[in-house]
């Protein structure tokens, strides 16, 4: 497998969910960890590794400058991420449908791409501190995709209107999108994970 990462079986069985934990520029597969588990302590846990790396940092694409991506390498890193979800599938044993992914900033970021490139990989997603990560070729089709997206109105890196513009690119899929401007910069505050449990809880 082409990517660092840790699985870690559900808590109770049948398994009724798996988080894909997704962190932000410069994380690894333990960061994500404890929030997966605050978000949901009973689900298991499949928590990667980013492996694009900028300066010594894990991320999951490349980056021409801050908020300025590399649209061929998001292509590329997307896809095989969406690839390795089937191969993780299928090592671990878990129904790829019952996959929520959970990702900040860069790991929101790639998760956006497979919502956008490879629609029904992920059918559920909690996007914390989400942008547009590129303009897909053509317009997914996303009915019965649920995503939760939770920006900060100060956040220095995303403007709300990049956010709100992602919101309204999986909307036109019909995706089911909430969107939620935290007062807050890039950082998580204690607000919006109480918001994901609740999300989570209806998913
Ligand atoms: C980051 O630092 O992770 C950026 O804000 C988002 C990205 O580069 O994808």
């Amino acid at each position: 497998m082409d990517y660092t990462h840790r699985f870690i079986p559900a808590q109770v069985t049948p398994s009724r969910r798996v988080l894909l934990l997704l962190h932000g520029t410069g994380g690894n597969e333990n960061d994500m960890i404890p929030l997966g588990r605050d978000l949901d302590p009973s689900a298991a846990i499949l928590s990667m590794r980013g492996n694009v790396l900028e300066n010594g940092m894990p991320r999951f694409f490349r980056r021409l400058a801050e908020g300025v991506f590399d649209e061929e390498d998001v292509l590329r890193r997307a896809n095989e991420l969406a690839d390795f979800i089937d191969v993780a599938a299928a090592k671990y044993s878990f129904d790829p449908q019952s996959l929520i992914a959970v990702g900040y900033s860069n790991g929101a970021n790639v998760a956006a791409a497979v919502l956008l490139l490879r629609p029904g990989v992920l059918t559920r997603a909690i996007l914390f501190r989400a942008m547009v990560p590129l303009t897909p070729a053509t317009s997914p089709t996303l009915a019965d995709t649920r995503v939760l997206i939770c920006s900060g109105k100060h956040d220095p890196i995303v403007p709300m209107e990049n956010a709100e513009r992602l919101a309204s690119m999986l909307r036109q899929g019909s995706a089911e999108v909430t969107l939620r401007f935290e007062e807050a910069g890039h950082q998580l505050v204690f607000a919006e994970i109480a918001e994901a449990k609740k999300w989570l809880r209806e998913s």
